[in-house]
């Protein structure tokens, strides 16, 4: 009797370790600190905030940054270069202003935040239900499009139409959001066939900006705007790329170990955010804000124009308030796995990525990065096969509303 109890309980150790979770039963991943970032738990058609996933237990987060402070900041961005610029800008001389715009993902909340950003400073956003319609027009070359209007904006002593030429989301044909090689041929389709009507190009990002940039207004010298402030993007404003927006990836990457690390240490989830940690690592309410009914950390964002991008070159330098290493010592080395939902986007691999990869050393985790299809969770989701391997999760989902397809695995 003795003899199978104790061959019982060998069983249920090597069950346990296979599982990975030292014996303590498999829902042990379920208590485990958990981050979302960058695509924040939600509806994608009405944007209302996932609540299970986000308070999945009381170590789960989300980290982004402002989405509509960032929007608000392109639209002006956008405005403030047309009017001092005007004069040069009407290509044809018709009167209007052009512009064409890339979407990166309908179901986006980023996504759709720019567009109704950049359509509101502009005057041509149309309100329905009291919101602004975020949805692609197509074409638009006779202003008759319903979910756009016709702005205008008064540059010195004329007043000129401002009119979506056209817009599409930048999907790829096998289904890849946000995609710069989409927007690259789009803007050929565009250009040759109502070119001359294009006096700006605006993108909800810069990976799709870039690619118009290359592609045909660089050599046009049509101003093109995007957002995230990649380094590639920030050198191009010298060539003549119009702006973008800094989401303060810095203090993004920085928040979304810092509060894994925080949580691993059993220490106040504010430690080197809002109160100083021993090293000296503190961010300001310039930098941040946390709203706690949404369990969600939010940088805030800053415009990157020709006055300003000298500063803004290095995209992947850590940010100097929160550079600093924590000791070994005091706080031991943890297994995090963390995801980025498409290898191939340029603002999460070119800028985040190396930025993470900057701060896992000063925070002493030892970070397994996944890189997605872009496509599919399940591509993500089949190589967390051993969660128990793991002291916490860092988690990008393909969509917003798919949180479960992870949190099922650690449940
Ligand atoms: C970024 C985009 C990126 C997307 C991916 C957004 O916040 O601005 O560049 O493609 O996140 O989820
Ligand atoms: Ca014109």
């Amino acid at each position: 009797m003795k003899k199978t109890l104790s061959l019982i309980a060998a069983a249920a150790l090597v069950a346990g370790l296979l599982a990975g979770c030292g014996g303590g039963g498999s829902s042990d991943n379920a208590k485990k600190p958990l981050v979302w970032f960058n695509r924040q738990p939600s509806n994608s058609s009405t944007g209302e905030l996932d609540m299970n996933a986000l308070n999945f237990n009381d170590k789960t987060y989300y980290v982004g940054f402002d989405a509509n402070q960032g929007a608000e900041l392109q639209g002006q961005m956008v405005v403030e270069y047309l009017k001092s610029h005007g004069e040069n800008l009407d290509r044809n001389g018709d009167g209007i202003l052009g512009y064409v715009l890339a979407i990166g993902d309908i179901g986006h909340n980023d996504s759709i935040a720019r567009t109704r950003g950049v359509r509101t400073a502009l005057g041509t956003a149309v309100t329905e239900n009291g919101a602004v319609n975020s949805a692609a027009v197509g074409t638009n070359l006779d202003g008759k499009a319903t979910a756009v209007k016709d702005g205008s904006i008064q540059i010195g002593e004329k007043t000129y139409i401002v009119r979506e030429l056209a817009s599409q989301e930048m999907k790829s044909s096998a289904g890849a959001t946000w995609d710069a090689s989409t927007a690259g041929n789009a803007i050929g389709t565009w250009s040759s066939s109502f070119g001359e009507q294009i006096d700006v190009v605006v993108s909800n990002n810069d990976g799709m900006g870039m690619a118009m940039f290359n592609a045909w207004s660089q050599e046009n010298k049509v101003p093109t705007f995007g957002y995230d402030a990649n380094s590639d993007a920030v050198a191009a404003i010298a060539n003549g790329y119009g702006g973008t927006i800094s989401q303060h990836a810095d203090v993004q990457a920085y928040l979304t170990l810092r509060v894994l690390r925080n949580a691993l240490d059993g220490v106040d989830i504010d430690t080197g955010i809002g109160t100083p940690d021993e090293a000296g690592n503190v961010l300001s309410d310039k930098d941040f804000k946390y709203v706690a009914s949404e369990r969600s950390y939010y940088a805030l964002n800053l415009a990157v124009t020709a006055e300003n991008y000298q500063d803004f070159l290095d995209a992947t330098k850590p940010y100097a308030p929160v550079a600093k290493a924590l000791s070994s010592e005091k706080h031991e080395t943890k297994k995090v796995w963390l995801n980025i939902y498409n290898a191939a986007d340029n603002f999460l691999s070119a800028t985040y990525q190396p930025l993470l990869q900057a701060y896992d050393d000063l925070l002493n985790l030892d970070v397994e990065y996944i890189g997605g299809d872009g496509q599919t969770e399940s591509n993500i989701t089949n190589r967390l096969g051993n969660p128990g391997l793991y002291d916490a999760y860092a988690i990008n989902m393909v969509k917003t509303d798919n949180a479960s397809s992870y949190t099922t695995l650690l449940s």
